[in-house]
């Protein structure tokens, strides 16, 4: 698998208290790593009753700090040298009791003291049992840590180890990395100016019946909001979707993939980088009848014509934008779309499988670009688009130079 590389150069520490979701933080060890982060692993007393040391010393290639007293360390203070090494310190998870102490300043161990005498923004990843999450002094707690610029992850809502379902359970480590990712980099594309379509198109027959697709637009959707919360300027073409849009700055609504390519045509000299999630019908009836075709008892023939493929249009321009193009394959996933970026002359194509992405919130995608080809872990469609959002600005930045 090669990285990502989000978190080249970033130095976090990565604090662990007591509590089951600990194990979890193994996995988010592994995917910071995989994204280039240097973690530094500082394990509380009770988190060592869930989890041992040796997991994360394995993960990280460091040594785990558990200790206030260190005698290994240059002049014995850990809890300064560490935290003056990190970027960021991320509690996860962050029990009710050590929320607790840190909203009170207390500095009773390495990882409270750490935070206490940290110059580096906190994280936290909040994990507990649904009445401990409710509890009043939990929230009083957490709304003195946000008056303090403490940034809280979460919590998420579910299924609990305790048997209760409910708010309190830590995120998933994929979406971990991604909040985290979001933090450090907020607005890489300040200015940029992004065009995307997104959803179906519908290809009229005649007046009530076409030819469409299963696409959601979730995925373009979640695309533009990425793109929104980088610093984009966006604006959105998109076909027939029952979704709430993301505020972007221009949205043109299209029925069929001539409207698409009309708008797309219309606005390609005004963007940097053009992503094209829709999908797109390649056939178009040759004929649309302007009223309700009649039932007949005969069968009838319908005549498809190719569609303009949009993309390759905007690819092939004398001084195309970054063009992005999605490919849904049903099997041969990754070869079918490493083809269709060759063909297309792109230097990205994100891939995924048909029936698991169409339609759904989640997705297994595969980004493909001339490095190679990089396995982004299976999550929701909105925290996918901000990893692949991020891989674009790194590769538009590498391009443009
Ligand atoms: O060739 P295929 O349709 O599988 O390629 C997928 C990519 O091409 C997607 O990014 C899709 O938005 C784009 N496309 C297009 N115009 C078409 C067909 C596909 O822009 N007519």
């Amino acid at each position: 698998m090669v990285p990502v590389n989000s978190f080249a150069g970033k130095h976090l520490l990565l604090g662990v208290t007591g509590g089951i979701a600990a194990y979890k933080v193994a996995e988010l060890v592994r995917l910071l790593m995989q994204e280039g982060a240097v973690v530094q692993v500082v394990m509380t007393k009770s988190a060592r009753r869930f989890v041992g040391a040796t997991t994360f010393q394995a993960l990280t290639g460091r040594k785990v700090f558990t200790e206030l007293w260190d005698t290994d360390t240059a002049n014995g203070m850990a809890h300064i040298s560490l935290s003056r090494e990190a970027d960021a310190i991320l509690v996860a998870p962050a029990s009710a009791d050590f929320i607790a102490r840190i909203a009170h300043g207390l500095a009773d161990d390495l990882l409270s003291t750490l935070c206490l005498a940290r110059n580096c923004p906190l994280l936290i990843a909040p994990a507990m049992n649904l009445q401990m999450w409710e509890n009043a002094a939990t929230q009083r707690n957490l709304t003195t840590l946000r008056q303090d610029g403490v940034m809280v992850l979460g919590p998420d809502r579910g299924y609990q180890a305790c048997g209760e379902t409910g708010a309190g359970r830590m995120l998933e480590p994929i979406d971990l990395l991604a909040a985290t990712h979001r933090f450090f980099q907020p607005e890489y594309l300040d200015g940029k100016r992004v065009l995307i379509t997104a959803g179906p198109t519908f290809e009229a027959i005649d007046a009530v019946r076409g030819l469409t697709n299963r696409s959601s637009g979730k995925m373009g959707l979640a695309m533009a909001q990425a793109a929104l919360e980088a610093g984009a300027q966006v604006t959105l073409v998109c076909g027939p979707v029952c979704l709430p849009f993301p505020a972007v700055h221009r949205l043109i609504h299209i029925v069929s993939a001539g409207e698409m390519f009309a708008a797309v045509k219309g606005e390609v000299s005004n963007c940097d980088i053009f992503i094209s999630v829709a999908a797109v019908a390649d056939y178009r009836p040759a004929e649309q009848h302007a009223s309700k075709l009649k039932k007949t008892a005969k069968d009838i023939t319908l005549t498809l014509v190719p569609n303009p493929d949009i993309l390759q249009y905007v690819a092939s321009l004398p001084t195309p934008p970054f063009c992005v193009g999605f490919a849904a394959e049903t099997d041969t996933v990754e070869r079918y779309a490493e083809e269709k970026r060759k063909r297309k002359k792109l230097p990205l194509i994100v891939a995924n499988h048909a029936v698991e992405a169409i339609g759904s919130n989640e997705s297994t995608l595969t980004l493909l670009d001339d490095e190679g080809a990089h396995h982004l872990p299976k999550a929701g469609k909105n925290i996918q688009a901000g990893l692949v959002m991020a891989h674009i600005a790194r590769l538009y930045d590498k391009y443009r130079g």
